[in-house]
């Protein structure tokens, strides 16, 4: 078998695949041959994996070019961190063609055809913009806390809307849309408020250029990944996500869908 290993600039995952089930462990070290180790033994730890069973290690990631030829003795096969993204996203969505958006410390977009997989955008608005914002403006650092703040914010005390500068509609941009995402806050927005506001601003930019990205690929299909698309997933809940193009789809394994490409990306080279 495979494992997969993502070693992310917040996260490294490792995965491994067998028979349909995923088994896999995340963890967070700052040193990337360190990262894969543990993550490798972690998973082999908690799945009563043997490495003699394993073929190789599958890594990607900004990290995974710290890595040598092997890692424990196993083959290390790189794995170029576009190609795992769009292989992860789309075989999680079960299509053949779709835009992923791999929503990670930045964000990265990908379109997937059958012919070919390439990096079309990417913006670095991302998990780390939501964690240094978050940090820096309410000393939240934990994404659980921020979310409880955040259920109970009110966004007209935050963003300026189309209806604050117009009245009503201009043209086809319905009164409630973002005119300007922190372009109201006063000393009358609460640390609820500006929570709700740094979630929203993220979503909707990393929304809006998902969107354009693809329109511009002639993609329909948006598939989220990563494990910011927690947040995509609260925005859903409290009924702020309303976009009129494109099929958003958060698939199940979202969060560690750049790892489970990489190791189905190593299954479809030939020398393995
Ligand atoms: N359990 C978690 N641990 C760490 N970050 C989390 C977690 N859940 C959600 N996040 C958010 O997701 C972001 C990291 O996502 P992910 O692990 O997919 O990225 P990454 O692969 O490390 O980064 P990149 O792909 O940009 O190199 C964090 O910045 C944080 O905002
Ligand atoms: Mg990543």
């Amino acid at each position: 078998m495979i494992v997969g290993i993502d070693i992310g600039g917040s996260t490294t995952d490792a995965v491994v695949l067998d028979n349909g089930n995923v088994h896999v462990v995340t963890i967070e070290a700052n040193d990337p041959i360190a990262a894969a180790a543990g993550a490798l033994g972690k998973l082999v730890q908690t799945c009563g994996l043997s490495l003699s069973n394993v073929s190789c290690v599958a890594a990607t990631g900004a990290g995974s070019r710290a890595l040598d030829e092997t890692l424990f003795g196993l083959p290390v096969v790189k794995v170029n961190e576009f190609d795992a993204i769009g292989i992860g996203g789309t075989s999680l969505a079960g299509k053949r063609r779709a835009l992923v958006v791999s929503l990670g410390t930045g964000t990265a977009i990908v379109s997937v055809n059958p012919e070919r997989i390439e990096h079309v955008s990417g913006t670095g608005l991302g998990g780390g913009t939501l964690r240094g914002l978050s940090r820096h403006m309410l000393g939240v650092s934990s994404l659980g806390t921020l979310e409880a703040m955040a259920e109970r914010g009110d966004l007209s005390r935050v963003d300026l809307t189309v209806r604050d500068i117009a009245g009503g509609p201009i043209g086809d941009l319905p009164p409630g849309t973002t005119a300007a995402n922190f372009g109201k806050i006063t000393a009358d927005a609460t640390v609820e408020d500006k929570a709700l506001a740094i979630m929203n601003l993220i979503v909707e930019v990393v929304s809006v250029l998902s969107i354009a990205a693809a329109r511009a690929c002639g993609q329909e299909d948006i598939v989220m990944t990563g494990k910011l698309t927690r947040i995509f997933r609260f925005m859903q809940k409290m009924k702020r996500l309303n976009f009129g193009y494109g099929r958003f789809i958060i698939p199940e394994h979202a969060d560690y869908a750049t790892a489970i490409g990489a190791a189905r990306a190593a299954a479809q080279q030939p020398r393995i």
